[in-house]
């Protein structure tokens, strides 16, 4: 018999991860609730139909992937209360809310798992971390045989863990975005129109990651910024802009956040 799991939530990370379970061909019984009627045709490519409403088939489920922004998490929960027990498993991918703060919205026991991974699991076997602070082996083996069709699966020893992954490897695939779109904007100021730079950024961007994929980022370094050339004049300023401040200074922002998430 398939396994039931039901997703909370329709939105983006949700269809990230409807990919990456298809593209794993593993086969679930999946029921998708979400509050917007309008999300159902982005379910359609998924064989998944949408549910408007909380009902029954919510306790089949062995897991329950809690995927809504984290202003709805306390709505979402309280929906959910009704139909879970002690032997559910709650996958919560909400940035920044802890596993005590789920835990007070349940009348169950139930097992509760902080999870992250970012967008490109649609695209490939990303890394998907787990933190959950008690569970028996049984509830731990059945959890990885669950995320492990899908992804490359990490259990985390602290759920701090889970705010710095959040952090970095959570909102990471922005912070690459950012970068290609002043990479773009570059090629424009230098007279390029706007679908040859597109073009042009786009391969670049795409090249220089496979190039990541095969060599160390140093020795990439080194073979590209030759002695007393461009590459290393470009480096310099990047350096001397302190550029690499900045990024981590932006990194501890985020950081900062997901431990304050519902904070103004
Ligand atoms: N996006 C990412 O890159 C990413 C990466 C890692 C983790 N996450 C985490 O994943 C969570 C979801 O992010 P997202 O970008 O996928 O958000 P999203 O696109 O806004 O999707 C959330 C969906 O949940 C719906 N919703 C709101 N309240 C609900 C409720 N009570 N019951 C059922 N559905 C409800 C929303 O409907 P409405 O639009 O009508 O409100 C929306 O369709 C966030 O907590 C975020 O921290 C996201």
């Amino acid at each position: 018999m398939k396994e039931h799991i039901t997703i909370i939530g329709a939105g983006n990370l949700t269809m990230s991860i409807l990919e990456a379970i298809k593209r794993s061909r593993a086969k679930f019984t999946i029921n998708v609730v979400d509050i917007d009627k309008k999300k159902s045709s982005q379910l359609k490519k998924f064989g998944v139909k949408l549910n408007t409403t909380y009902d029954d088939k919510i306790s089949k489920s062995k897991f329950i992937l809690l995927i809504v922004k984290p202003k709805d998490y306390v709505q979402a929960l309280k929906s959910i209360d009704p139909y879970v027990n002690s032997q559910t498993i709650i996958l919560s991918f909400i940035a920044g809310i802890s596993v005590n703060q789920i835990e007070k919205l349940l009348t169950a026991d139930v097992n509760i798992v902080r999870c992250m991974t970012n967008l490109a699991i649609s695209e490939r076997q990303s890394y998907m971390f787990y933190f959950m602070n008690k569970g028996s082996k049984k509830v731990i083996d059945k959890i990885n045989k669950f995320l492990l069709t899908f992804s490359v699966t990490k259990k985390c020893s602290e759920e701090n863990h889970i705010n710095k992954l959040t952090a970095l490897y959570g909102s990471g695939p922005a912070y690459y975005i950012f970068f290609n779109s002043i990479i773009k904007k570059s090629f424009e100021q230098m007279g390029f129109n706007k679908k040859e730079s597109d073009s042009y950024t786009h391969s670049l961007m795409l090249d220089s990651s496979e190039l990541l994929g095969i060599s160390d980022s140093q020795y990439l370094l080194k073979a590209i910024a030759s002695k007393g050339g461009t590459t290393e004049a470009a480096l310099s300023q990047l350096k001397k802009d302190k550029v690499d401040l900045s990024v981590r200074r932006a990194v501890q922002q985020a950081y900062k956040k997901s431990k304050k998430i519902l904070s103004k």
